[in-house]
């Protein structure tokens, strides 16, 4: 029998009176009960990103040739936390809290990846690579759900991601490398529900006692400055071309710390299962088994978001502690203003979200990167689907009329897009990611030493650094047989365990 749980994400008041073409009642995620997920699909839509000549120069590297035969950390993914946790391994290993492993001169590290480097979802990072940090938005439900002090560090959590993702690539000297634009992030309201939606929303922060930096726009406002006739809320927000930020992420984990640390990398290179290694064959714990060969590693971080339970099988969800892939669509569409016109600002309204790209002069009309429109699907809204091979046709249909009807005159109606692509995101049933051991209430010891960050539930840019931060804290802190403490601001509902108890 098949279960059907259904989250209304946020409702949507129908009584507009603008004819904005793809409003629906409720953006909805439907989860039915699925199996385990399929391996990444080997033949994905080509994405602006990934597709763009030198964007992506470490796309095969290790695909080829002997593969790493063990490892004290084996990394499964290289998309965002993969890299990340790289990183943060090269920033530590090496200090006290994090000692080299007895008789090595370096801790040693590989990373697996199914497809090339980053192709999964460089590409969908919010569409575009907006890293954006909620300021209040869903505050009350938030608040409801994990109380208020894992409320205030849910917050800051993505706070602290986006200011730290934009600090290591300046201090890096790579921020202009990567497109990272400080552009803000605008909330656009449509209808006076959504206004006193959101307004309730900042109440309550305001209220806990959050402080919170936005500013508030009145329609008369937005059309001066934007061109639509509609109420904003805006905040700090970046974006950034995602897949050459993780690209120089992984390159700067490889050159810190290179005394402490061996980094590999091997793409194309899926992990098909995991075995446990007995004590009298090896030291190492887990056999990662791949077709290239099988690595042995002490430890083993799980990268894979959507794909989390192709490998944890207990994890295949609705359940509690179960990650659902759902597929998203997203398009490159060229505007017919000029990006002074459109400012360099990120935005989200009504079920899309899209920001302008940079520009190489003045009079060029930006690249304008919209996602979104997932309910045009139908039910069950993508849920469950891996396959980011094809479009969606529907949800294409309505992503092409969304920007001209909101921004009239700015699109011209009826331009093709440029590019049009999919990706899978990992949703959790409370939207939030698991952080920290893999754990099987069912067979309670039966992953030690492996460890997860997935199920950014499509919010996993201002997100996926700090938790692959956590991640390593953890598997440092047992290296070193300390007890792991939570950084301030890491919400303990994100940590495996706490939600995964049977379900009554
Ligand atoms: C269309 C779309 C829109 C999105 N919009 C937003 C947004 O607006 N805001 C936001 O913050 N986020 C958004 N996201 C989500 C964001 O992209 C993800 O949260 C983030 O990329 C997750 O990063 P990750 O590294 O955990 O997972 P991924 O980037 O999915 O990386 C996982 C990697 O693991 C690999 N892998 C999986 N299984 C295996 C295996 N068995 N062996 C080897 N490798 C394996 C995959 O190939 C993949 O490269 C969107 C995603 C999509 C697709
Ligand atoms: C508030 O946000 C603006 C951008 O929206 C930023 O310039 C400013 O520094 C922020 N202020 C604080 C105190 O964070
Ligand atoms: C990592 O650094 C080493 C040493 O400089 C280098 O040989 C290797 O090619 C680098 N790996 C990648 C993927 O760039
Ligand atoms: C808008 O489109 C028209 C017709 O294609 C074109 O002549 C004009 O240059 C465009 N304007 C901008 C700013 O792109």
């Amino acid at each position: 029998m098949s279960r059907y749980l259904v989250i209304l994400l946020s409702l949507y008041s129908a009584t507009s009176a603008l004819s904005i073409p793809f409003i629906h009642d409720a953006e909805q995620t439907v989860f039915n009960t699925h199996a385990p997920a399929d391996l990444p699909h080997p033949n994905p839509t080509h994405s602006f990103w990934t597709h763009t000549p030198g964007a992506n120069p470490l796309a095969g590297v290790g695909s080829t040739g002997a593969l790493t035969d063990e490892a004290d950390v084996c990394i499964i993914g290289a998309g965002i936390t993969g890299v990340s946790a790289a990183y943060h391994f090269a920033n530590t290993v090496g200090e006290s809290a994090f000692p080299i492993p007895e008789g090595e001169t370096k801790l040693r590290v590989v990373v697996l990846e199914a497809r090339d480097f980053c192709e999964f979802r460089c590409h969908g990072w919010r569409n575009g690579g907006n890293l954006t940090p909620y300021e209040f938005l869903e505050f009350r439900k938030v608040e409801a759900q994990f109380g208020r002090e894992a409320a205030m560090r849910y917050y800051a959590m993505e706070h602290y991601t986006s200011t730290e993702m934009a600090r290591i690539a300046r201090a890096g000297g790579w921020a202009d490398a990567v497109d990272l634009v400080e552009g803000g992030h605008m909330d656009v309201m449509l209808t006076e529900a959504r206004l006193a939606e959101v307004r309730a929303d900042f109440d309550a922060a305001i209220a806990a006692g959050k402080r919170v930096n936005v500013t508030w726009l009145s329609r008369e406002d937005m059309q001066s400055a934007y061109g639509t006739y509609n109420w904003g809320v805006r905040s700090p927000g970046y974006n950034v071309w995602s897949l050459k930020f993780v690209t120089q992420l992984f390159r700067q984990a490889n050159a810190t710390a290179r005394s402490a640390l061996d980094l590999r990398l091997h793409t194309r290179t899926p992990v098909t299962s995991i075995t446990p290694l007995s004590a009298s064959v090896s030291a190492r714990k887990w056999a990662l088994d791949t077709p290239r060969g099988a690595v042995k590693c002490t430890y083993v971080v799980h990268a894979t978001n959507a794909y989390a339970s192709h490998l944890l099988p207990h994890m295949a969800g609705p359940g509690p502690a179960g990650i659902v892939p759902v597929r998203g669509q997203v398009l490159a569409m060229r505007a017919n203003a000029s990006l002074a016109a459109l400012s360099t600002t990120s935005w989200v309204g009504n079920a899309g979200y899209w920001f302008p790209r940079p520009v190489h002069s003045a009079d060029e009309a930006p690249l304008v990167i919209l996602g979104g429109a997932r309910t045009a699907a139908g039910a069950p809204f993508e849920v469950g689907v891996t396959d980011d091979g094809e479009i969606n046709p529907s949800v294409g249909r309505v992503l092409r009329a969304f920007l001209p009807a909101l921004f009239p005159g700015m699109y011209e109606p009826g331009r093709e897009p440029e590019a049009e692509w999919t990706g899978i995101m990992g949703y959790t049933t409370l939207n939030i990611p698991f952080v920290g051991p893999v754990l099987d209430v069912a067979r309670p010891d039966a992953h030690a030493g492996q460890f997860i960050a997935a199920g950014y539930a499509g919010h996993g840019m201002p997100r996926a650094f700090a938790c692959a931060e956590a991640v390593v804290g953890m598997i440092a802190a047992e290296r070193a047989g300390r007890v792991w403490e939570a950084p301030a601001w890491f919400p303990a509902p994100f940590l495996t365990g706490v939600r995964d108890a049977p379900q009554e």
